[in-house]
């Protein structure tokens, strides 16, 4: 796999205001990227958190939006049994003859013949469905089992600029295998003090996997969702998180709004449910804060 977008230099110069953000450093805006003479392959990033409800999924689609409208060549791969993501780009997880779950575990099945397009330009989608809840207990007695992923996707990752992975909310071997085919892992992370706990938990399983099969790894960036200024509770979270993450979280936070059940419930990302709306305008600068870390080409 190729490793060449982790020395990537730093594109785009950041501006600084005067102002404080969530984080308690100045608020930076980052400009558009270049855009991309020639595609792939891609830099591959897991959304993990093995907490639940916490803003994985709406990342994954949100994030990947973001990137499509700057150009970049997107592959989302739903990597949960739940069918989420799927889902959130309308199609009927219920319904799906062949999902990731047949390239995984049938090598007869091509990788092209499950991959979808969908409605967002720029944006495919590698399904799942409940079959991929027996992969689980599959792979066990597997070849290589924390690596089927990773070669699942060797195929499409030349054609890609990025794959975001979105994982189940469990530290098992799907999410191994995530993390075992990924570059770089987002930690989206809901600003509330229990979900700190959690934490300590998903950044040892992800050294382990750095130490024993995937050495390239590397955290890209934590990124603090359902942020609500107005509370002093979520303003104390953000500084714990940066306390312990420091320069890996994001200055981009996400803030809590309705706009993001109501977009999931149309099938549709934020940024083309409701293009102005502050949520669509967060994942843009998440897309471009990103791009200007070296996360992403
Ligand atoms: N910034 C936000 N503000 C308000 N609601 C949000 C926000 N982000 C996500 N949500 C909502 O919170 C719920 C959980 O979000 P999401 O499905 O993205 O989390 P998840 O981490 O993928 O969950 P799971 O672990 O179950 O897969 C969804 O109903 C989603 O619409
Ligand atoms: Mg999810």
């Amino acid at each position: 796999m190729s490793n060449a977008h982790d020395e990537r230099p730093q594109q785009t110069q950041a501006a600084v205001s005067d102002a404080v953000g969530p984080t308690g450093r100045p608020v930076r805006t980052f400009p558009d990227p270049p855009e991309l003479t020639e595609h792939g392959p891609a830099r591959i990033i897991a959304m993990v958190n093995q907490k639940g409800g916490v803003g994985k999924t709406t990342s994954t689609i949100n994030l990947g939006a973001a990137l499509a409208e700057l150009g970049r060549k997107v592959l989302l791969v739903d990597f949960d049994p739940q069918g989420a993501l799927s889902a959130g780009f309308g199609s009927n997880p219920h319904e799906l003859d062949l999902t990731i779950y047949n390239v995984m575990m049938d090598r007869s099945v091509d990788v092209w013949d499950v991959v979808q397009q969908t409605h967002v330009e720029n944006v495919d989608l590698l399904p799942a469905n409940i079959d991929l809840s027996a992969a689980e207990v599959q792979l066990v007695n597997e070849v290589a089992r924390e690596q089927v992923l990773a070669s699942a996707l060797r195929k499409v990752e030349d054609y890609y600029d990025v794959i975001l992975i979105d994982c189940q909310p469990s530290l098992g071997l799907l999410t191994v295998n995530a993390l075992t085919a990924s570059h770089g892992v987002i930690i989206p992370l809901i600003c509330e003090f229990f979900a700190l706990r959690a934490v300590a938990l998903l950044v040892d399983s992800i050294s382990k996997v750095q130490d024993r099969i995937n050495p390239k790894l590397q955290i890209d960036g934590v990124l603090a969702t359902m942020f609500d200024s107005r509370t002093l509770h979520s303003r104390e979270v953000i500084a714990r998180i940066v306390d312990a993450f420091g320069d890996k979280v994001f200055d981009t936070v996400i803030k809590r709004t309705v706009k993001f059940p109501d977009a999931t419930v149309a099938a549709e990302p934020i940024l083309n449910f409701a293009t102005n709306h502050p949520g669509a305008e967060s994942y843009r600068q998440l897309a471009r804060e990103l791009i200007s870390r070296g996360g992403a080409p």
